[in-house]
């Protein structure tokens, strides 16, 4: 006989209903299935209306993030039996408003990213001509910030982020390791610039190194750890500020 399990899915329709419910569904339990092939087996099969995002389906999109019993997991890769028998229940992505069940609006995300400049920055006049060539970059100057490139947008460090959940105005993890990918590449000369919405009171400070985003980072880019690499070095700007007055050369 087949093994079956309990998925119980977030619903949530505004145009429908005021109040958000939990609907629950038999599924076949398969070894080699993810959360997201049992929620798309609930949408071919049994419910059409259930709505959720996912697209690439091999942990590189970063759309299908869920709370999956209470953590923030990608849904691709997070296999049912991880929890067989036991009821899996699968939520939005914690802190962010839901459109419709599973769906959560991420404009606040997006604002965020946007507003740390995720670009290099030249200074003005410094731009190399580009019949001189592309900017040479050595492995090792590459590793200093590699490891902060390889986010995938997938909000799983915010759902997982006590600060954040709770102040949805802190910048949070992604956008500053975003930010500390471009202070770190050595063609970049945009920190000044970013360290405004950084070491804003929205920003670093707000960060109490729960370090949650790092451990559910599918991509071990550790926000948390470049949170406060982003302290030390304010921490160092302020101290050479506050030494200036007293003739100490600032380096
Ligand atoms: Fe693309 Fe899961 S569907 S990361």
């Amino acid at each position: 006989m087949e093994k079956t399990m309990k998925l119980e899915i977030f619903r949530y329709r505004p145009d429908q209903e005021n109040q958000p419910t939990f609907q629950t569904y038999d599924i076949p339990f398969k070894r080699d299935w993810v959360i997201l092939d049992a929620i798309n087996y609930i949408k071919d099969q049994i419910d059409g209306t259930v709505s959720y995002r996912w697209s690439c389906r091999m942990g590189v999109c970063g759309s299908c993030g869920m709370m999956v019993n209470g953590v923030p997991k990608l849904t691709c890769a997070t296999f049912l039996k991880e929890y067989y028998p036991d009821k899996v229940k699968v939520e939005p992505l914690a802190g962010f408003p839901v459109q419709r069940d599973l769906v959560i609006v991420m404009d606040d995300f997006i604002n965020k990213l946007k507003s740390i400049k995720p670009w290099i920055i030249r200074m003005e006049g410094e731009e190399k001509p580009i019949e001189e060539g592309e900017y040479i970059q050595t492995p090792a100057e590459l590793a200093e910030y590699k490891q902060y490139s390889m986010c995938i947008n997938c909000m799983l460090c915010y759902a997982a982020c006590p600060v954040y959940v709770l102040d949805t105005t802190f910048v949070g993890p992604a956008a500053i390791a975003l930010a500390q990918r471009y202070n770190f590449d050595s063609r970049d000369q945009g920190r000044d610039e970013r360290q405004e919405i950084i070491a804003s009171h929205e920003g670093i400070w707000e960060c109490t190194f729960v370090g949650e985003c790092s451990m559910v980072c599918p991509k071990a880019v550790d926000p948390a750890g470049a949170i406060q690499r982003a302290k030390v070095s304010s921490t160092v700007d302020w101290y050479k500020e506050m030494l200036l007055p007293w003739g100490r050369k600032k380096k």
